[in-house]
C-alpha cells in the first residue's frame, strides 16, 4: 500500500492556530465545535471592544474556559489586539505570566472589528521591538486598507509596503502571516528565513474566487482575505502539503449568523470548525500527501510557537459513505451556516 492509499490514519490531536470564538451566547454555541476536534487554538482578540490588555485577556480566557463542555480537553491560547497605544510592559508581563501567547496586528479597517488597529506602524515599534527581544510572535492580518488597492491585490501590496520593510527593520521578530491566500504570501515566507511563518485556512485550500461569485453571490464563501484565483489555491495546496515547517493550519473559522451573512452588506467569515479535520484529510488525500497531514495540522504550529506537541491522538478512516455534516449550528443569536466544501467527503472519525 502506498503512503496515500491509506484508508485509516492516526495523527496527534490537531491545534488551530487562528480561531474566532466571539463571546456570550455565540461563544457557548461555537466553542464545542472546536473543542471536539482541537486541543488548543489561538484565540483572535477582535471582540467589541477588542482584547487589548492582559487583564482583558484573562477575563476572556476565563469566559472561554467556563464554556468548555464537560469531557472536552481544550486550552485557549490568548492574544492581545495590537493598537498604537499598546504598552510594552503589559505585553511582557502577560507573556511572562503565561497569559498571552501572541499579539495580533490588524491594519485599521482591514476586516471585522478592526477599527482600533494600527494606522501608523512607527507608533507600534516600541512594542514590536520588545516582542522581538522576548520572542513573542506577532500574528498579522496581511492586507492593506488603501481604498485605491484592488481587494484581490491587498495581500501582495501589504507584503511590499508593510511586511517586507518590517521584517528588514526587525528580522528577529517572529511573524505569522495569517490565512495567506496568494503565491506572493508563500514566496515571502519561503524567502524570509525561520522567523516568518504562515497559517493557511481549510477553506482557502478548497475554494477559489469563483465559489463566491459564479452563478450568484454566495455569501457563506466570503471571507477576508478574500479567496483568489485558482493558481493561488493550487499554490496554497502545494505549500500546505509540502511538509515545510513554516506552513501550518489556522482555520480562521469565523462565525456570523445567517442574518449577518445573507445581507446587503454581508460579514466576512467562513465557519469551518465543525468539519475542518475531515475536510483536511480529503484535501491531503487528493494531494497524495496524507502522510504530511500531521506536519501541517499538528507539528509545525507548536514548533513555530515553541510549545510542546499534543500527546493524544485521533484516528480518521475513509469509508464508502459520505460524511454528513450539519448544514448549520443553532445559536441564541440565530443559525450559523457550516462551510460546505461542495463535494462529498468520505473521511470519518474512527
Ligand atoms: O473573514 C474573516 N472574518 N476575516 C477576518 O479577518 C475576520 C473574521 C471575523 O472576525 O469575522
Ligand atoms: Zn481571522
Amino acid at each position: 500500500m502506498s503512503e496515500n492509499s491509506a484508508t485509516r490514519i492516526t495523527i496527534r490531536r490537531p491545534d488551530d492556530w487562528h480561531l474566532h470564538l466571539r463571546d456570550g451566547d455565540m461563544l457557548r454555541a461555537v466553542l464545542p465545535e472546536t473543542s471536539a476536534h482541537f486541543a488548543r487554538a489561538i484565540i483572535m482578540p477582535n471582540l467589541v471592544p477588542p482584547v487589548i490588555k492582559t487583564v482583558d485577556a484573562i477575563a476572556y480566557r476565563d469566559r472561554i474556559t467556563a464554556a468548555i463542555p464537560t469531557g472536552h480537553d481544550f486550552t485557549p491560547l490568548m492574544t492581545l489586539y495590537l493598537t498604537e497605544g499598546t504598552d510594552p510592559d503589559d505585553v511582557e508581563a502577560g507573556f511572562k505570566a503565561g497569559v498571552i501567547t501572541a499579539l495580533k496586528l490588524y491594519p485599521a479597517g482591514a476586516t471585522t472589528n478592526s477599527a482600533s488597529g494600527v494606522r501608523d506602524f512607527d507608533k507600534a515599534m516600541p512594542v514590536l521591538e520588545r516582542m522581538a527581544a522576548l520572542g513573542i510572535p506577532l500574528c498579522v492580518h496581511g492586507e492593506v486598507t488603501d481604498p485605491e488597492i484592488d481587494i484581490f491585490d491587498r495581500e501582495a501590496v501589504f507584503i511590499e509596503r508593510i511586511l517586507a520593510p518590517l521584517h528588514q527593520r526587525l528580522p528577529e521578530l517572529r511573524v505569522i502571516m495569517e490565512h495567506i491566500t496568494t503565491e506572493d504570501g508563500i514566496a515571502f515566507v519561503q524567502g524570509s528565513g525561520g522567523n516568518v511563518a504562515a497559517s493557511i485556512t481549510t477553506h482557502h485550500l478548497i475554494i477559489n474566487r469563483n465559489a463566491i461569485l459564479v452563478g450568484g453571490i454566495h455569501p457563506h464563501m466570503y471571507c477576508l482575505p478574500v479567496a483568489k484565483r485558482e493558481k493561488h489555491r493550487l499554490a496554497l495546496r502545494k505549500a500546505a502539503t509540502s511538509g515545510d515547517e513554516r506552513f501550518f493550519l489556522g482555520t480562521d473559522s469565523a462565525p456570523h449568523t445567517n442574518a449577518r451573512k445573507e445581507s446587503a452588506c454581508g460579514c466576512a467569515g467562513c465557519f469551518t470548525a465543525t468539519n475542518t479535520v475531515q475536510l483536511l484529510a480529503h484535501v491531503f488525500e487528493q494531494e497524495n500527501a496524507l502522510h504530511r497531514l500531521e506536519a501541517f495540522a499538528v507539528l509545525n504550529g507548536p514548533k513555530f510557537y515553541r510549545l510542546p506537541v499534543n500527546e493524544a491522538t485521533i484516528t480518521l478512516e475513509k469509508r464508502d459513505d459520505a460524511a454528513v455534516f450539519p448544514a448549520r449550528i443553532e445559536t441564541a443569536e440565530g443559525p450559523v451556516t457550516v462551510f460546505d466544501p461542495g463535494c462529498p467527503v468520505y473521511w470519518h472519525y474512527a
